[in-house]
């Protein structure tokens, strides 16, 4: 907290020091515009372990032994208990389900004593005491007594830190569900643990062992949603107030191949029921977060859902024709009924059928991910000539009030019915990003676009995608994304939404350093980047009408800025510095605002070094939080001082005067708090 009195003395000490650079703000109360009411969201898709291993709460790795032509079935993430045991993966004749054609056969060859199978989880498991794990596992084969499953170290003497015992019910011809919680006794020292679950070998009907599949095992999840999220994670994303969530990609939507893209009607109803895709990063998907999934999320976010419906790219180039596009427009307006048609419709009835009765509001769909990138120009040709047109067509028959959203923008040139928004995917340079603090301005209501994906991605002097990618979000990076998304929301009437991609990364496998987080199964390695701290501080501060700003020197470098009006009667200033070889004095005066008005000056800084980054290995946080009461001088005006690099988010406890107050007799005299009706 700082006094009136400091504030004074230090903007005076200020203004002699640097009275050159002082900049002069001032803030009208009137001709700005109504914003997007989604302006920060969020984006996600399954991208090197942001969903299964990542958000996506489950703790077993390869739980149903799902594979496809690109990932053949495989006991990754499974060993034997004790080491003679014998795990084989087989084809039954009469598979858990359709979807799931393999299990894991578990036997000991005849020999007495426990058996059974154990699994690493997603490089590890965090085990916490008195926590309630969920668990549960399918098996076949007529077996008397009791399976026990605990959560155990993976190193030296396997030290058990919690385990259960689960009555068997389990039969010769049939599979049969198990289902227990499990409640460890003890912390675990580190993330090397693994769920081990044994039977005893004498118990087991004939030498053949028993057979297992989707074996499953949840912490508590976000808000407590079976089959749900992440705890720390899901709260790192809620802490950033999206107000969009756009899935599921990205790249995931396309598929490698024609044939692989993201199949929804595949990820939906029982998990037994879900084969699992290839994804397109690397490794096999499990599905397990599927379409409603991602659906309740939203829903948990209070954020609108942009659904991304497959177009017919593949991220190979290779694009449906004409007369094959026809399927899939028809695919994802089924897509649509299933979430939003109400139960007398063919799909929405399979939608209540599966136990969600309530159809979802979608305001937004995409039609397809990055149209204009993989297999140009002729897949670009085809989605202008006849995959866009056809799937907007159809959505404008069927459902006019939904905001379609076209993969490519105006920037890539692609010219999109007046109704249309354009998606944009800026990855660039610091330099780049503040370069392009004013390149929205000159969008009209015919050319809006949204801001699906956007980093800072190489550092300054990096060739775009030939020079080198960085290995973290780093401070420079992050306030210059700061000051390209100041430049947007100044046009948050034709900029519909922005938001960073990747979302997240698991420590254990990426390739791509960019993310707001970063994780690994150990739950103490959660970092906030640089990013997540800026698209934080951004996203709480929530303009619904923008407000034009003068600016004395008649430049917007070094110092950017927005500023508006929230919808609690505050006016909010964000600001950033860049380039800035001294720190910046700013005298900004709000013209709804009258002398002795109260405000809150949040400013982000960062060290010395502008590559500095938040390194999950440190545990350090770079980025410095500064919190300071400001209140309005005589003439109206906050004065203070932002350092190079820093971001700074200024509001006012209310908007107009705040009136004549017993102690500030005669201060507002002779002037009339000039509110403003929204
Ligand atoms: C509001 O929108 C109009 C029309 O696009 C534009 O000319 C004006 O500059 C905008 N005002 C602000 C404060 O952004
Ligand atoms: C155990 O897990 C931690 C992460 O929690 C990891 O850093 C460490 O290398 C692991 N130790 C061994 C011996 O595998
Ligand atoms: C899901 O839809 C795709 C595309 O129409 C189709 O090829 C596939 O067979 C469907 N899957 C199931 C299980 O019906
Ligand atoms: C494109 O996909 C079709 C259908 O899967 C396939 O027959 C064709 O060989 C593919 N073309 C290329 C160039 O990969
Ligand atoms: C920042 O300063 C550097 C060095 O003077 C210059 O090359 C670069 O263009 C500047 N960037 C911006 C966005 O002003
Ligand atoms: C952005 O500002 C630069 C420098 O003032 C100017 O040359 C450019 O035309 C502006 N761009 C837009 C889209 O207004
Ligand atoms: C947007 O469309 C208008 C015409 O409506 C055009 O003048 C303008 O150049 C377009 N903006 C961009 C960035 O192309
Ligand atoms: C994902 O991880 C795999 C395996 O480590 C790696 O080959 C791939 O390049 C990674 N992809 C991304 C986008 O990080």
């Amino acid at each position: 907290m700082v006094s009136l009195k400091s504030t004074l003395l230090a903007g005076l000490a200020l203004a002699a020091q640097q009275a050159v650079l002082a900049v002069d703000l001032a803030v009208k109360p009137t001709g700005g515009n109504k914003t997007s009411p989604i302006f920060y969201g969020l984006m996600h898709e399954d991208i090197n372990n942001s969903g299964d291993g990542g958000i996506y709460a489950e703790l077993i790795r390869n739980r149903a032994f799902q594979s496809s032509l690109k990932y053949p079935v495989s006991l990754d993430g499974w060993t034997p208990i004790p080491a003679t045991t014998t795990l084989e993966l087989k084809k039954l004749a009469s598979p858990l389900s359709s979807a799931l054609p393999y299990s894991v056969s578990v036997s000991g060859g005849g020999k007495a004593g426990k058996i059974g199978l154990a699994n690493s989880g997603f490089w590890g498991m965090d085990v916490k005491a008195a926590t309630r794990y969920a668990g549960s596992f399918y098996v076949r084969g007529a077996y008397k007594g009791a399976f026990t499953a605990s959560l155990q170290s993976a190193l030296g003497e396997k030290e058990v830190f919690g385990s259960v015992e689960v009555q068997s019910k389990s039969v010769a011809d049939g599979w049969t569900q198990h289902e227990y919680v499990l409640v460890p006794v003890k912390n675990a020292p580190n993330s090397n643990n693994t769920l081990a679950i044994t039977f005893d070998a004498a118990g087991v009907e004939g030498t053949g062992g028993l057979d297992f599949n989707l074996v499953s095992l949840f912490p508590p999840t976000w808000k407590g949603r079976k089959n749900g999220l992440r705890v720390d994670l899901a709260e790192a994303f809620a802490a950033l107030n999206p107000k969009f969530l756009r899935f599921p990609g990205g790249n995931m939507l396309m598929g490698h191949t024609l044939g692989t893209f993201w199949r929804w009607n595949e990820t939906i109803g029982p998990l037994k029921d879900r084969p699992g895709s290839d994804g397109t990063w690397e490794y096999p998907i499990s599905t397990g977060m599927g379409l409603i999934e991602y659906m309740e999320w939203a829903d948990d976010l209070k954020a609108e859902p942009i659904l991304g419906v497959y177009a017919g790219l593949a991220l190979d180039g290779n694009y449906t024709s004409e007369a094959e596009t026809d399927h899939f427009v028809q695919w994802a307006l089924d897509e649509f009924e299933f979430l939003t048609g109400d139960v007398s419709t063919p799909w929405g009835a399979k939608r209540a059928a599966l136990g969600y009765p309530k159809p979802w509001t979608i305001k937004y769909v995409e039609i397809g991910n990055e149209d204009w990138l993989a297999g140009r120009p002729t897949s670009y040709d085809a989605y202008k000539a006849y995959r866009f047109p056809k799937f907007y067509n159809a959505f404008k028959a069927k459902h006019p009030q939904v905001q379609l959203i076209a993969s490519p923008s105006v920037y890539d040139g692609f010219v999109a019915p007046a109704d249309v928004v354009g998606d944009w995917h800026p990855y660039l340079t610091p330099d780049g990003l503040v370069d392009r603090f004013n390149r929205t301005d000159r969008l009209t209501q015919a050319n809006r676009t949204l801001i699906g994906e956007t980093a800072a991605t190489h550092p300054n002097g990096g060739l775009a995608w030939d020079g080198p990618l960085a290995s973290n979000p780093w401070w420079q990076g992050s306030v210059a994304e700061a000051i390209f998304l100041l430049g947007t929301e100044r046009n948050a009437d034709r900029v519909i939404g922005a938001c960073y991609a990747p979302q997240m990364r698991n420590l254990n496998r990426w390739q791509w350093g960019m993310t707001l987080v970063q994780h690994a199964a150990d739950t103490a390695l959660t970092t906030y980047s640089t990013s997540w701290h800026v698209w934080k501080l951004l996203g709480q501060h929530v303009i619904t009408k923008t407000l034009p700003v003068t600016v004395s020197n008649g430049k917007i470098n070094p110092l950017y800025f927005v500023a508006g009006d929230s919808e609690h009667d505050t006016t909010i200033v964000k600001l950033a510095v860049y380039n800035s070889t001294t720190p910046v004095p700013v005298n900004l005066k709000i013209e709804s605002v009258e002398a002795g008005t109260a405000a809150t000056l949040i400013t982000l800084t960062g060290p010395a070094d502008p590559y500095a980054i938040n390194d999950p290995f440190l545990r350090t946080n770079v980025v410095k939080e500064t919190t300071t009461k400001l209140v309005a001088g005589e003439d109206g005006a906050f004065t203070f001082s932002l350092p190079q690099l820093s971001v700074a988010v200024l509001e006012t406890e209310k908007k107009g005067g705040k009136g004549k107050g017993k102690g500030d007799e005669g201060k507002g005299k002779g002037k009339k708090a000039r509110r403003m009706n929204m």
